[in-house]
């Protein structure tokens, strides 16, 4: 089991929910701490909450979607901490909704977020970490990188290629001292879901108005979100699944008895994607209905 005390991070996407919550209990198990976002005023906050739990903590601005960002926010986490010992890999974003209107430009949008972050912070940080043998490397990925159950189409193919890339580091890493870890979170509470791009079809948009959609899409969201984890306790699962050096950590038993289906029952497992897809179909249609809407008229 690692001791985190007085070892070095950084951590992408900090300024709100799982990346806040990281920075806090970090702080709390003796880490210094260089958090990142584009988000810069709620950033300042959670830099103002760490300091007062007295850990050391820098803060910069890094648009993941930027290489020359990851170069400077590197330069500066050296000059002043030295080596990263915890790279956490967390900002994501979701775009969803129907695969018909989901543009080439989404689809960019998202896996620059999502992957290309990842691909540009390993660039950046992984020489010298392999210099000095040693670290640690978290990426964050969903179990929608392991179940391509359902929507949002971008969202599973950006997290299942965050998993891959995870699994080939781990052992490739493993010779150069290195550790790896991918999370692979269900549902927690945090603003992700509400602050995401659900694309609809025009005729949709003509009849409804952008608006209403938007306020129809969110209390759906928040319907589903409001059984999901707190990011805090999730957090807690997480830090103890990188302590143990565990390639894969999870937060729920029903991904992992999924992915027990997947390996040793294949009709059982496609059977189950059908299935899960209905239910979501089912659940969108009848919220959908409860405004007046009938969802499948657009399909
Ligand atoms: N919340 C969930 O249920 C859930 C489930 C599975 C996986 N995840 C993953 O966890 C990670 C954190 O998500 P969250 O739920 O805390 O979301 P969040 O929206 O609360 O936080 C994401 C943070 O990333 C930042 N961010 C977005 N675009 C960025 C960019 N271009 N550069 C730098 N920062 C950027 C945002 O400003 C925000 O502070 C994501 O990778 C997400 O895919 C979340």
């Amino acid at each position: 089991m690692i001791d985190l005390k007085n070892k070095n991070c950084l951590i992408t996407g900090a300024a709100k929910g799982i990346g806040r919550s990281f920075a806090l209990a970090l702080a709390q198990e003796g880490m210094n701490l260089f958090i990142t976002d584009i988000d810069m005023e709620n950033l300042e906050k959670v830099k103002n909450e760490v300091e007062t739990a007295e850990a050391r903590v820098y803060a910069a601005k890094c648009d993941v979607t930027k290489f020359e960002d990851f170069q400077n926010v590197a330069k500066e986490f050296y000059s002043e901490l030295g080596n990263v010992d915890l790279l956490i890999n967390n900002a994501g974003i979701v775009i969803g909704g129907s695969i018909f209107e989901i543009t080439l430009d989404d689809w960019r949008e998202l896996l620059d977020v999502n992957l290309w972050s990842i691909i540009y912070s390993l660039k950046v940080f992984l020489p010298k970490m392999v210099e000095s043998r040693g670290g640690h490397i978290v990426n964050m990925a969903s179990g929608a990188g392991v179940l391509g159950a359902t929507e949002p189409l971008p969202y599973i193919a950006s997290k299942f290629a965050v998993v891959g890339l995870s699994e080939a580091l781990f052992g490739q890493l493993n010779n150069y001292g290195i550790n790896v870890s991918v999370i692979v979170p269900t549902y927690v509470r945090t603003g992700i879901f509400q602050k995401s791009k659900v694309k609809y079809s025009q005729k949709l948009i003509d009849d409804v108005g952008e608006k209403r959609l938007r306020e129809i899409s969110q209390s759906l969201l928040k319907e589903m979100g409001s059984k999901a984890m707190l990011p805090d306790r999730a957090v807690k699962k997480y830090i103890m699944g990188i302590k143990n050096n565990q390639l894969y950590i999870y937060d729920s038993k029903a991904i992992l008895r999924a992915l027990t289906l997947k390996g040793t029952n294949q009709p059982q497992y496609e059977k189950f994607l059908k299935d899960w897809n209905k239910q979501n179909e089912e659940k969108t249609r009848m919220h959908f209905l409860k405004y007046g809407i009938d969802i499948d008229k657009y399909k």
